[in-house]
């Protein structure tokens, strides 16, 4: 396994996108976009995904998933070939949302995350993939959670750091493990057997599971800040020649987010 921290360089899209088998590809967008593509990609949402908008309680939260979903399926829709409004999603029993489609389209991997107005996606051909991304400034009990939630070690690393560094140590661990839970589908009730190592200058090391033998062989681990006050991760098969693109959605969109005016490209 290997695991990298870095700071990263988030290109344009192409057109059209391909995704080759050797290939990750992590998007990152805005979920705060303007009415007009509000009312584009709400369009192109099935009646589910449109049920689920409608239970959010707060109009913020439902514009955001709805535009999570649209933007997922606009993503999609550029590398097979379907249009975005014709992708059907299955989930298994603990939630997990893969393409339905046995053929080509079922080869593609995908995983997505919110937090506040930012989403990640990772895709990739054959092989699982998780992502997560988490705000630091969203939580303040950084140390109460750690205890909860983290093994002994995990919480002796955070609280043995202070300031901005408790809280990237916090992060980096969290996000490690929410990523690998994504990419494995099991969702929480994998959290207390998997741990993750940091150095004490909050390097990941490795993640490593009394329980599971040589998971640590098995995955990869990116860990990265997406944005400022933003940390996240990508979990995702170990495997040799790989090649990591990052793409910002937002070089598309941008007429559409954080009040632009002018008629964007088509995402
Ligand atoms: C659902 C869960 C997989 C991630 O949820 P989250 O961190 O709250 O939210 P994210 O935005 O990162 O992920 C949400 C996406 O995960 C996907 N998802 C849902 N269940 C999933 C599963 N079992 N496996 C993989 N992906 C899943 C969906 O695509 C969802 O997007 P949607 O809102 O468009 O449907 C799960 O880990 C969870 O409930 N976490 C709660 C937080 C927690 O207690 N974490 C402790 C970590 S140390």
């Amino acid at each position: 396994m290997s695991m990298m921290k870095y700071e990263i360089s988030w290109d344009k899209p192409e057109a059209p996108s391909r995704l080759p088998d050797n290939e990750i590809h992590i998007w990152k967008s805005s979920l705060d976009v303007q009415e007009k593509k509000m009312a584009e990609l709400s369009k192109i949402l099935s009646p589910d995904e449109i049920e689920r908008a409608g239970r959010f309680h707060f109009d913020r939260d439902k514009r955001r998933f709805i535009a999570g979903r649209g933007m997922l399926r606009e993503i999609l829709a550029r590398y097979i070939d379907k249009k975005s409004e014709d992708i059907k999603f299955t989930y298994t029993s603990r939630g997990k949302p893969q393409i339905d489609d046995g053929a080509e389209a079922g080869r593609i991997s995908f995983s997505l995350s919110h937090s506040h107005e930012l989403v990640l996606y990772a895709f990739t051909r054959d092989h699982p993939i998780g992502v997560d991304v988490e705000r630091a400034r969203s939580i303040e009990d950084v140390e109460g959670l750690a205890r909860r939630f983290f093994s002994e070690r995990e919480y002796r690393l955070v609280n043995a750091s202070s300031g901005a560094k408790k809280q990237e140590m916090f992060f980096t661990i969290w996000t490690i493990k929410e990523a690998y839970l994504k990419a494995t589908g099991e969702g929480l009730s994998g959290l207390e057997d998997i741990e993750v190592s940091l150095s004490p200058d909050g390097v990941p090391l490795e993640l490593i599971s009394a329980g599971r033998p040589g998971l640590m062989k098995q995955w990869e681990i990116d860990s990265f800040s997406p944005a400022d006050d933003y940390f996240a991760a990508v979990v995702s098969a170990n495997r040799t020649n790989v090649t990591k693109r990052f793409f910002d959605a937002e070089r598309l969109l941008l007429p559409f987010v954080r009040g632009g005016d002018v008629n964007p490209p088509p995402l």
